[in-house]
């Protein structure tokens, strides 16, 4: 087994590489001026070829990706695994207005026709709830859950945890269960991109460090109204955790300013990252 990857995904490739006792190469790219890319795999013929791909912002990485990858099939890998820790275009799964393409479905049987198999983490499900009816090909879903339960004994034993809402839900109550603490669930009401509002907090937090965690955070309006709500109850500290930090818009800056401490796992690179998922995708390779 061989791990790969662009350059973008070097340090987290690299890690699994480690953890796997794999050995890591890194695929070439040579940018033209006309803003077309040329790619370059390493010797793959034989192999079990693993592509780590940090594929946040997707649509100027998804063209190489796919080059990469038809490339390792057509110079004779002996199986491909693409593991995208974050995957995109999960939220887009319903035809919201009349034109709109279902970009969950169509991006899913793109990556299978490339690889044999899938694996991510904590992707966004929620109208479809399998893995399997996104992506024909083999594909795993792995979770932060165990990670991110870690990180709060380690760091807070005053901890309560926060989900902002009915879809933070899984991961709220998993983390809450593995880390022996309590969780409240409070209700979001979505009016546009930016435009969030959350309520349902009643009281439990005076003297406890408030953790929110959800799957994702985006625009980080759904974690900032929720730092507003949770503040009216007087916790010591507040931390807004996410598997995914996408941050648009410096988002992780205003959550900042509210006072809250910001916390991701490496799904995606950033300052935040403090809880590595290397180990669970490492595991999951072991055991194919
Ligand atoms: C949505 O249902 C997700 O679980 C997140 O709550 C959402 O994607 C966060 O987005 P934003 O940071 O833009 O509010």
């Amino acid at each position: 087994m061989i791990i790969a990857s662009f350059e973008e995904s070097s340090d987290l490739a690299r890690k699994v590489a480690r953890r796997a006792k794999s050995s890591y190469v890194q695929f070439g790219k040579h940018d033209f001026p006309d803003g077309e890319g040329l790619i370059k795999i390493p010797e793959v013929k034989g192999k079990e070829l693993v592509v780590v791909a940090q594929i946040h912002r997707p649509d100027a990485k998804v063209m190489p990706l796919i080059f990469a990858l038809a490339t390792a099939k057509e110079l004779g890998a002996k199986s491909i695994t693409l593991v995208a820790p974050y995957m995109p275009y999960m939220r887009q799964d319903k035809r919201f207005n009349q034109g709109e393409c279902i970009s969950n479905m169509i991006f899913g049987r793109l990556l299978s026709r490339y690889a044999d198999r899938v694996i991510t983490i904590d992707p966004h499900l929620h109208r479809v709830h399998r893995l399997s009816k996104i992506f024909p090909t083999k594909s795993t879903r792995l979770s932060a859950v165990g990670a991110i339960a870690e990180y709060i004994k380690k760091h807070h034993s005053d901890a309560f945890i926060v989900g902002p809402d009915a879809e933070s839900y899984q991961w709220a109550r998993k983390v809450a269960k593995l880390s022996g603490t309590k969780a409240r669930i409070l209700l979001k009401k979505r009016y546009g991109d930016r435009n969030v509002k959350i309520s349902g907090f009643k009281d439990g937090l005076k003297g406890k460090t408030a953790i929110l965690v959800d799957d994702i955070i985006s625009s980080g309006h759904t974690m900032m109204e929720t730092v507003k709500e949770v503040k009216k109850h007087r916790p010591r500290s507040i931390i807004c955790i996410g598997v995914h930090g996408i941050f648009s818009g410096k988002a992780d800056l205003k959550l900042k300013r509210l006072g809250a401490k910001v916390v991701t796992t490496n799904t995606i690179p950033h300052k935040t990252n403090r809880i590595d998922i290397s180990p669970v995708i490492a595991e999951a390779l072991k055991h194919g």
